[in-house]
């Protein structure tokens, strides 16, 4: 990553990168390899500089030592997370959700309720509802759509609210879906139209921390998130929150470069077109084995 040239900016020494790995840890259960501190360096600068401090010393100080130390985290955790996301990314688990997964749920459920956990911008919660409402208007279920997403990163949250879009977000979204979801605002910018946006709710919510935004859901996607976190932080989501969120014949969806795989005691692999999609162990499958 290309360093910001500030004249005179104190550089980030290897102690205070350790102090600011710590709290990255405790706080938010990211592992930051010692291969991170430039980007951690470069991340942290804008802010430190947006705040008019003069070094990552004085800015630890401010986030560990100060009254505004917990309204400052808020911004920290906005500086560090890494966003990246796009509609309809991962289109075999869309597909999974589509063909195997969603026809099943429509036979059982009269409401669909679904968490995107690590939603970023808004991108997958937004996909999601598009292709349930799809799905759910071929097959003729006139159910409820509730999706919650939340992220820990509160600009993220304002930003999905927003639900405005450029080209680059929507590359890979068949066209048939921006048709039909989306305002055209022109000059390549997108809205997402409100009674798409009923449907999801968004909350600032600390994956490690919190209580998960729900019980009973029908189904979890956390996609690219479990991969800044360690084993242990892991197991501990995996097992400790998303096991108890989601209901007892749910589906959890995990990104496609990421596997549960020894990690947990309570979900199996579901086997559904090679995708990485669990369910509880002792989850039955009552329409397709
Ligand atoms: C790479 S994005 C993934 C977005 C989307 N799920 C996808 O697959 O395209 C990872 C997201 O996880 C969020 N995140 C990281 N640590 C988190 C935590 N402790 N609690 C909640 N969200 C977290 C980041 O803010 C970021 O928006």
């Amino acid at each position: 990553m290309a360093k910001i040239e500030i004249p005179n900016f104190p550089e980030l020494t290897d102690d205070t990168f350790n102090l600011f790995r710590r709290l990255i840890y405790q706080e938010m259960g990211i592992n930051m390899r010692d291969s991170k501190k430039i980007l951690v360096a470069n991340r942290l600068r804008k802010r430190i500089v947006a705040l008019k401090l003069g070094s990552y010393e004085e800015y630890y100080r401010l986030l560990t030592r100060s009254e505004s130390a917990e309204e400052e985290l808020g911004h920290f955790f906005d500086s560090i997370s890494t966003n990246e996301t796009y509609f309809y990314r991962g289109d075999n688990q869309f597909s999974a959700l589509e063909k195997v997964i969603l026809p099943e749920l429509f036979k059982r459920r009269r409401r669909l309720h679904i968490w995107s956990a690590g939603s970023s911008s808004g991108e997958e919660p937004y996909t999601i509802y598009m292709v349930t409402a799809e799905a759910a208007r071929s097959l003729h279920w006139s159910g409820e759509i509730a999706i919650v997403a939340t992220d820990i990163n509160q600009e993220v949250i304002a930003s999905a609210r927003q639900g405005e879009y450029g080209n680059r977000a929507l590359r890979d979204l068949p066209q048939r879906y921006i048709d039909t979801y989306f305002k055209n605002l022109d000059g390549g910018r997108y809205r997402i139209k409100e009674d798409v946006k009923r449907h999801v709710l968004f909350n600032v919510h600390n994956l490690l921390k919190d209580e998960p935004p729900g019980k009973g859901f029908d189904v979890i996607f956390c996609r690219n998130v479990l991969i800044y976190f360690d084993r242990p932080t892991q197991r501990k989501l995996i097992d400790g929150k998303f096991a108890p969120a989601l209901a007892a014949d749910g589906y959890l969806f995990i990104g496609n470069s990421e596997s549960l795989l020894g990690e947990s005691k309570r979900f199996k692999y579901a086997q559904i077109f090679k995708s990485p999609i669990y369910r509880p162990v002792d989850a039955r499958r009552e329409e397709n084995v």
